[in-house]
């Protein structure tokens, strides 16, 4: 386990995932019913771009630190922004929230998060930015077992990000598979897959396998960076989103092309499009 995510903390994939899942909480928060979030690969939860990992790389300066500068931006990143407003009072873009950080500040009362991180230095971390709040579970234990060890929830929504580093040639398999397994669990659940564009032969085995997966309905949302034609760089990243939200899907078709002008780098581009789409009642 050689992946840290301090290095890329606040980059152009945090921002696309960051910003997908705060309009996620921001659509279940329209119904008073709670949720559980399931954070598989959780990381540390809150991250110091000063320090010595995130200046290292400065990655967060091509990602978070240009919406940061931004004059405008588009109304949904206002709970996303707001999130890193509160984390840095001053003005100064110093601390950028990780998933389980963002997810506890927009959360209500009533909703329950846990948070898993395998890494025993990384898992300790998130211990120590989590523990004052009772909303929050933090689990040491293995991403891959989430599904099975905590869904179905006791909450009737939920949300499970499956976030994984992506060090081994299996994990885009192994995210199928958890997907499967949430899916078979609680149908609806809300789960989000994070993934790198890099290897095209690779992806079009993870879209193939995805295409036959058991989820009810999975949007697919791409953000590039780089044109997408060299495996051995970071193009851009992706989502797919099973059962997304009603209304996720407009806003993304309007926010994607803001933002991938905001974060181009070479030249920057999107995609929004359905891999399974819902099938008609009764069929
Ligand atoms: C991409 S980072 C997570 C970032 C986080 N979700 C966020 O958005 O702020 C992936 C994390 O998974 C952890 N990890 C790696 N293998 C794992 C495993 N098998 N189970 C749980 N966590 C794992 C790594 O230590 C790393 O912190």
């Amino acid at each position: 386990m050689n992946y840290r995510h301090a290095f890329h903390a606040g980059n152009h994939a945090d921002v696309l995932k960051h910003l997908t899942l705060s309009r996620i909480f921001a659509l279940l928060a329209k119904k008073d019913a709670p949720y559980a979030y399931l954070d598989s690969h959780a990381g540390v939860g809150l991250y110091d771009l000063a320090a010595d990992q995130a200046s290292r790389t400065g990655e967060f300066l091509q990602g978070i630190a240009r919406l940061w500068q931004a004059s405008v931006v588009p109304q949904v990143c206002a709970d996303y922004l707001r999130v890193i407003h509160e984390l840095n009072p001053d003005g100064q873009l110093r601390y950028y929230p990780g998933s389980p950080e963002l997810a506890r500040q927009l959360s209500r009362a009533q909703d329950r998060l846990h948070c898993n991180e395998k890494h025993p230095q990384d898992g300790q971390l998130l211990k120590e930015n989590m523990h004052f709040d009772h909303r929050v579970a933090v689990h040491l234990g293995e991403g891959w077992h989430v599904p099975r060890a905590l869904m179905p929830t006791r909450e009737k929504r939920a949300v499970l990000l499956i976030d994984p580093p992506f060090e081994q040639a299996d994990e885009l398999e192994r995210c199928v598979k958890a997907l499967n397994e949430a899916i078979g669990r609680m149908r609806q659940a809300i789960v989000v897959i994070w993934y790198p564009i890099k290897d095209a032969r690779q992806l079009k085995r993870f879209y193939n396998q995805l295409t036959g997966s058991s989820a009810p309905k999975l949007l697919r949302v791409e953000l590039l960076v780089h044109p997408a034609d060299d495996a051995t760089r970071l193009s851009g990243s992706g989502l797919v989103i099973a059962n997304p939200p009603w209304g996720l899907e407009d806003e993304l078709r309007s926010l994607l092309p803001w933002l991938a002008q905001a974060l181009a780098q070479s030249a920057g581009d999107w995609r929004l499009d359905w891999l399974i789409e819902e099938k008609p009642t009764g069929s």
